[in-house]
């Protein structure tokens, strides 16, 4: 495990590029077993998620290259349908690959993922939707923790979402695409994310509408071409860059930007107090003043405010002159960092889902720990704006979404680096 070392004051001033997109290139990565041939990802962020999701596509029989950040997936041939237990419990991502083997080889055996350490994190609406397309699910294995899915065909339908999950639209969308007939999705997840895989799949000959809509239909086709794409920047990369700027002070440019993916975000920092300027190249963000409190901030699906927001809007109002109310609608335990920013002098109080904020008007530096890679993350924003130095301990976890956040901060005028636990 590495820690990362926070020496904290002074204002940031600087500029960085964002990186790709983690959540749209997951997706992508699963999607490429669906076609018989090469495909090539560029702008591909080279973090620890996206190294896992290479180790299941060799697992499988693929082959992988990198160029820079271009990705060169073959997966020409596959030699198995199973994606071992311990590569889920790497990363619970890799049960897109569900739905991409399914498309593929209409057979496919794959571990239950676990919760992690914001919910349980649950694939029920993803397995009852592919039951409905045709589709037979066993449960093997002692505890059952083993998912069996095999089909003659895969028939499209109508599938009806409870909840707008990012993971079950995307998993039905993959299980749709090589499929006989229309698969029409009801309530599906709006996020960027999606409307990326979908983008990706046209360009490689699916027949997809309603991208990016709570609408979806597929139309199966007989099969896919190579193709060359390229992926967006990261949304909640340039957010949580964004936020640090908000908690420290100081000046950014953001190259790269995503902009309109984050207008929730965008919002929300305006309403406190933030100066932000958009162009076609970048997002400047200022902040030269303590900012306003944010009365109630309530996480939602898109296009609302992102729960993988959360933890750098918390760091952020925690500093700010007055009080402020945020509300955690996706995931049932994503409040851990309250305890560590209290550690560094934040006044939080929370009852379930709901943490009250009373602004405070410095961080102590302490030693804290990340329990994700969001919260890890606002916690080295703790720490920048901290006075004294922070030590985030675990900070690994950050690294299976931030390509190089020492790298990125620094170059924004902070002063992080990695360093090793025992450090103390
Ligand atoms: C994706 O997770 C993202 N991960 C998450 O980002 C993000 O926080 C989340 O969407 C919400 O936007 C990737 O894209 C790799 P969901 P996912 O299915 O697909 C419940 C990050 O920091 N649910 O939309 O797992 C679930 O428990 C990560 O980059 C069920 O009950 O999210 C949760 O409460 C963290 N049954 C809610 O829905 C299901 O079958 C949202 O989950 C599926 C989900």
């Amino acid at each position: 495990m590495s820690s990362i070392k926070v020496i904290g004051g002074g204002k940031l001033k600087g500029e960085t590029r964002i990186q790709g997109s983690k959540n749209a290139a997951l997706p992508i990565i699963a999607a490429t077993v669906l076609n018989k041939g090469v495909t090539i990802l560029r702008n591909c962020p080279k973090i620890l998620d996206v190294f896992y999701m290479i180790n299941v596509l060799k697992e499988l029989g693929c082959v992988t290259t990198w160029e820079g950040n271009t990705l060169i997936v073959d997966t020409t041939t596959i030699s198995s349908s199973k994606v071992s237990e311990s590569s889920v419990q790497k990363m619970r991502s890799s049960i897109l690959f569900l739905g991409a083997l399914l498309g593929r080889n209409h057979e496919v055996s794959i571990a239950y993922p676990g919760g992690c350490s914001i919910g349980k994190r649950p694939i029920d609406f993803h397995l009852d939707s592919i039951k409905r397309m045709n589709v037979n699910q066993v449960f093997l294995g002692e505890d059952k923790g083993i998912i069996h899915c095999q089909t003659d065909k895969i028939i499209g339908t109508d599938i009806f979402l409870k909840f707008p999950s990012v993971g079950a639209t995307q998993n039905v969308i993959l299980t749709a695409v090589l499929s006989e007939g229309a698969t029409r999705i009801f309530n599906a997840a709006r996020e960027p994310e999606i409307l990326e895989l979908c983008s990706f799949l046209i360009s490689a000959g699916a027949r997809i509408c309603g991208k990016g809509t709570a609408f979806i239909e597929v139309e199966g086709v007989g099969k896919l071409h190579d193709v060359e794409y390229t992926l967006s920047p990261d949304r909640i990369v340039a957010g949580t860059y964004m936020a640090a700027v908000a908690a420290v002070g100081g000046e950014a440019i953001l190259l790269d930007t995503p902009i309109r993916q984050i207008e929730s975000v965008i919002r929300v920092l305006d309403k406190i107090g933030c100066n932000i300027k958009e162009t076609d190249e970048y997002l400047k963000i200022s902040s030269y003043k303590r900012l306003l409190p944010y009365n109630i901030l309530k996480t939602q699906p898109y296009p609302g405010f992102p729960t993988d927001m959360q933890s750098q809007l918390m760091t952020v109002l925690c500093l700010s002159d007055g009080r402020s109310t945020i509300i955690e609608e996706i995931f049932e335990s994503r409040f851990q960092n309250i305890g560590e920013l209290t550690k560094m002098g934040a006044k939080i109080t929370n009852t379930k889902n709901k943490a009250v904020i009373s602004g405070v008007g410095h961080f102590e530096g302490a030693i804290v720990k990340a329990h994700d890679l969001r919260a890890g993350a606002a916690l080295v924003i703790a720490g920048i704006a901290a006075q004294g130095d922070t030590i985030v301990r675990e900070a690994t976890s950050i690294e299976r979404g931030y390509e190089d956040i020492c790298r990125d901060l620094n170059s924004l005028g902070a002063n992080v680096r990695y360093c090793s636990d025992n450090i103390l």
